[in-house]
């Protein structure tokens, strides 16, 4: 609490973060007047008309993320892809306005080699060597690897330009209408006309990173729920019995925000994602550091942190806690923590709440995550639309050996790449509900 609250004591490392610039500077890997800067630009597209954007565009692409599974009778081998591409999809319209389909062959624009959703899934792919190569190499190198790198740097470059041009373009034309998006927001804010522009290249780096805070971090999240949903039979068939509460039968498209939405976050889907971030924070540690001596008081006892050391929150302790997180009856801390079976969204629906700091999935003050109600609303509006109409189960069905296999892989199968991922995916299907 102390690292994140006191802002200008404990900042963020830039120079380990600078990695990230690939496109230019970003909110991220700024700090001081620059952060301050972007964050400002920043705020004022998570409003109100962008929630209801993120409702209304969730539910709608939920639903045609159903449609590609039932053309495969509902198997699902590998979740996350497609929970990438949906979180992509949402994010895509909330903050840029660009209306994306699940056009399973979609054609290559003229002047492109990828299409966009390709081209952003290759940025993500080849990351390590996009921020660990420099450019001046990679523009060189005929290694494979760096050649699929460069074209995939590229070709996202090409559709940011693209984006921003036609928004330069629509710029005159629009009728104000008093919701302004992220995109409109930094193309405005690096107009010559702007009392202090900023450079163009901090509109290139700053959609690329609201990219990569907003849609990897979303599908792991996803990814990780229904995974553990399918473990959880019981929970699955409450949470249901939820929706049907709050939905009854009406269509999804006529769900409200934020009257439906509340209701859905205080009950077990909102359960689901708080137990999930729990156990699953996609961010297990966030980075701070001091450029002065600082002094902290742990239980009491002043320590003093020298200058420009690196300092971890550890927010995946944190959330297992044993003050704070006691594990269900006839589990020890002392055995290997695993996660599955220490996953308990019941705790969620009491009245108890962890006390501040104990439960930091999107960080605390200053540099908190800036969009943690979007992925709220986003992870609620699709597993409502999801687990209305559909049970979602482990592929190799309900048996102990399935539900072994799947919690190994829950539990020793999770690895760290951009955010904690599973690093082999647990096969599910999504069988009709029986009305
Ligand atoms: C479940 C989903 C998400 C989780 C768990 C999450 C978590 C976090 C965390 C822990 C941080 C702080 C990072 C640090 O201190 O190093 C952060 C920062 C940030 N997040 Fe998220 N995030 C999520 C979704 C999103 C979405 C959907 C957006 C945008 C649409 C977003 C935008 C940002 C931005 C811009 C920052 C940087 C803020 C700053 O440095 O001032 N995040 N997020």
């Amino acid at each position: 609490m102390q690292l994140s609250h006191r802002h200008d004591d404990f900042i963020k490392p830039i120079d380990m973060l600078g990695m990230l610039n690939i496109y230019g500077p970003t909110i991220t890997a700024s700090k001081g007047d620059e952060h301050r800067k972007y964050r400002s630009i920043a705020s004022p597209s998570f409003n109100e008309n962008t929630h209801r954007t993120v409702w209304r565009e969730a539910i709608r692409q939920a639903e045609l993320m159903l449609e590609v599974w039932n053309h495969n009778t509902g198997h699902v081998s590998n979740l996350n892809v497609h929970a990438n591409r949906y979180a992509l999809h949402v994010l895509s319209k909330a903050l840029f306005n660009r209306e994306m389909a699940w056009d399973l062959a979609p054609e290559k624009p003229p002047g492109h080699q990828l299409t966009y959703p390709e081209a952003i899934s290759a940025v993500f792919k080849y990351n390590n060597t996009l921020f660990m190569t420099p450019r001046a190499l990679l523009n060189i190198s005929p290694v494979k690897e760096h050649r699929l790198a460069r074209q995939a740097f590229v070709e996202f470059r090409k559709y940011m330009e693209e984006m921003v041009q036609e928004q330069k373009r629509m710029a005159g034309a629009k009728q104000p209408t008093g919701h302004v998006n992220l995109l409109e927001n930094f193309v405005s804010a690096a107009h010559s006309t702007h009392a202090s522009p900023i450079p163009d290249a901090a509109v290139f780096g700053n959609l690329f990173i609201f990219i990569l805070a907003g849609h990897e971090t979303s599908a792991n999240t996803m990814t990780f729920a229904l995974s553990l949903l399918a473990c959880r039979p019981n929970f699955q068939k409450a949470l249901q019995a939820g929706i049907d509460n709050i939905v009854g039968g009406r269509d999804p498209a006529t769900w409200m925000y934020p009257q439906d939405y509340t209701k859905i976050m205080d009950g077990h889907i909102g359960a689901l994602m708080n137990e999930t971030l729990r156990l699953y924070t996609v961010l297990p540690f966030l980075p701070k550091t001091n450029e002065k001596a600082q002094t902290i008081s742990v239980d009491g006892v002043k320590h003093v942190i020298a200058p420009n050391t690196l300092a971890m929150i550890n927010t995946s302790a944190t959330h297992r806690h044993p003050k704070h997180w006691p594990l269900p009856l006839n589990r020890s801390y002392d055995s290997p923590p695993y996660p599955v079976s220490s996953f308990q969204p019941e705790r969620w629906l009491s009245e108890h709440r962890p006390v501040p700091g104990a439960f930091i999935p999107f960080a605390e003050g200053f540099r908190s995550c800036m969009g943690s109600r979007f992925a709220r609303i986003e992870f609620c509006a699709a597993i409502a639309t999801i687990c209305k109409n559909y049970t979602v189960e482990l592929e190799d069905g309900t048996g102990q050996a399935a539900l072994a296999k799947a919690e190994a892989q829950l539990s020793s199968g999770v690895g760290f790449e951009m955010g904690l991922k599973l690093k082999e995916p647990v096969a599910l299907k999504f069988v009709r509900r029986s009305v």
